[in-house]
């Protein structure tokens, strides 16, 4: 541990730059930590650093970071800080490697394929050891928070079941209880301050969802509406309810999570953000004459709910000041001065670059037309600083249903949805999904396979991405983009894309 001004770096002191930066940086449950100001962890781009805006945290006792459930397991054991509170698959793997697949982290439920597989194998937990994927078990029919069924508008049959689970007697489709198992990533527990925010200058009233126009959903304890920007499906859309619902299903808790300590995970979940605070190749992020969005202290100091897709009020902020590096006449440009000019055109592709969004269930179908010509930054990703949807709505962008996404090792359901049902737009009534998402809460047929966008904030430390762990890196993730839009990205404009997604 190396001491830099107030912020603790974890790790190989010598960062190199060949990606070669070691083990990350494990903390089990339990252990003893202390979260000051602020840490640094070091990644394949450089590193990664979050800071705490509240009291420092001894993680000795705090039940984020203590096994208080049954099955050894934390908060922490897959909200990693030096995965930007997600869980990377490297690390998972580093898991399985340093303990011999004996880390709470593979408990049966849910770190692997299924309970019934014989546990310890490497095969049984093959999703979260290649994809950092966990098992989420949920009832079917699909039934609301108080347990109640939701009327259902499709029924759902197992096509292709790689990990059993959905055809297994005991946790399957047809068991005691029936259960649809989908596979899930972790995503990061961080600047929340931005996923729980309404957006701005919208008057209470007009809160709501952009699929269905139903007012969004309100805060049981406090009567509020709430933003719907947890989770991939939203069906927990408050950090007490998620804190309460990982008890009873990661840690296998008995009971219920205390008063004490519901507040003390909310309060830490409040206080810390996450991004790349130093890059191997463009230096040091935040702080005077870098662009104004990088760091975590611009998370930490910025305004959340806001709408980024306009010149004013850009998602990441300029990037300008690394556009055009100045350099004496005639000198070359560094290798620094090259690396953060291509950050600079990425953020302009993510921003400028316009294509044709066609196609996108519960997106295209609502009144923008079809196709829609829109960048990255104005179709979707446009919440400042965070890059999620400002507006909440579920869509699918083909992640999880067929023919836009085919994925072997992942179960496949076949949805015939009733005749009455509103059909989904593209795929009509008949839809091959691996996740039926969103419409696992609402029951509804055009909901199948939609999932709500995601922060794009410490992307470096928490491959692979997407809500299935699709795209194993940046430039797959850009690919599966150029794929589904037709975009056609030069080699250049890929790189472009990826370099900037790597200082974020
Ligand atoms: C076994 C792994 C695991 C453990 C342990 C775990 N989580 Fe999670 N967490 C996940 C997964 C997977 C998701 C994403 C679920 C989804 O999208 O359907 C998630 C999502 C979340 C989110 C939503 C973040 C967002 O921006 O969408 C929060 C908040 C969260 N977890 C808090 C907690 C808390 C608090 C605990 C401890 C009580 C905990 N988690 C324990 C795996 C885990």
């Amino acid at each position: 541990m190396l001491l830099v001004g107030t912020t603790l770096v974890f790790g190989a002191s010598a960062m190199s730059q060949s990606g070669d930066y070691g083990e990350s940086q494990w903390w089990s449950p339990g252990e003893e930590h202390v979260i000051g100001d602020a840490l640094e962890f070091p990644n394949a781009e450089g590193r990664l650093r979050l800071i705490n805006t509240g009291d420092p945290i001894n993680t000795a006792n705090h039940p984020f970071f203590a096994p208080i459930g049954e099955n050894g397991r934390a908060c922490v054991t897959c909200h990693q800080p030096t995965d930007a509170m997600s869980l990377s698959a490297k690390t998972a793997r580093e898991r399985w490697d340093a303990t011999g697949g004996k880390d709470p982290l593979f408990a049966a439920i849910d770190g692997s394929n299924c309970p019934s597989l014989p546990q310890g194998e490497k095969a049984s937990h093959s999703l979260l050891l290649t994809k950092g994927l966990f098992r989420i078990a949920r009832p079917w029919p699909p039934k609301a928070a108080d347990g109640s069924e939701i009327e259902r508008e499709f029924e759902l049959e197992v096509v292709s079941d790689p990990t059993g689970c959905n055809l297994d007697p005991q946790y399957g489709l047809t068991s005691a209880n029936p259960t649809v198992s989908v596979f899930r990533r972790p995503r990061p527990v961080a600047n929340m301050k931005y996923m729980l925010s309404l957006p701005h200058g919208v008057t209470p009233h007009e809160y709501f969802l952009y699929n269905d126009k139903t007012l969004l959903p309100k805060d049981p304890e406090t009567g509020e509406f709430v933003s719907v920007q947890l989770m991939s499906d939203g069906r927990l859309p408050t950090l007490r309810g998620q804190a309460g619902d990982a008890g009873f299903t990661h840690l296998e808790m008995l009971a219920d999570l205390t008063e004490d300590e519901l507040l003390q995970i909310e309060a830490f979940e409040r206080a810390i953000y996450v991004a790349q605070g130093y890059s191997n190749r463009a230096g040091e992020l935040g702080g005077p004459g870098n662009p104004p969005g990088l760091g975590p202290e611009a998370l930490r100091d910025g305004p959340p709910g806001e709408l980024g897709n306009n010149p004013v009020n850009r998602v990441f902020g300029t990037f300008d000041m690394w556009l055009n590096p100045e350099s004496k006449a005639g000198a070359k440009p560094t290798p620094k001065q090259e690396f953060r000019a291509s950050v600079a055109r990425g953020a302009n592709v993510f921003f400028d670059k316009r294509f044709f969004i066609k196609d996108v269930g519960v997106y295209n179908d609502k009144g923008l037309g079809n196709p829609f010509k829109r960048s990255c930054a104005s179709g979707c990703h446009n919440t400042v600083l965070t890059g999620m949807d400002l507006a909440p709505g579920f869509m699918d962008l083909g992640l999880n249903n067929w023919p836009w996404n085919k994925r072997d090792d992942l179960p496949l359901f076949k949805a015939t949805c009733h005749d009455d049902a509103v059909p989904q737009s593209y795929l009509g009534r008949v839809i091959y999904t691996h996740d039926p998402g969103r419409a696992l809460v609402t029951g509804k047929c055009r909901d199948i396979g939609a999932s709500m966008t995601q922060q794009m904030r410490g992307l470096a430390a928490r491959a692979p991405y997407f809500m299935g762990g699709d795209s194993d890196t940046l430039r797959e993730m850009v690919d599966f983009y150029d794929r589904r839009f037709n975009i056609g990205y030069t080699d250049q404009e890929k790189q472009d894309l990826i370099n900037f997604m790597s200082v974020l």
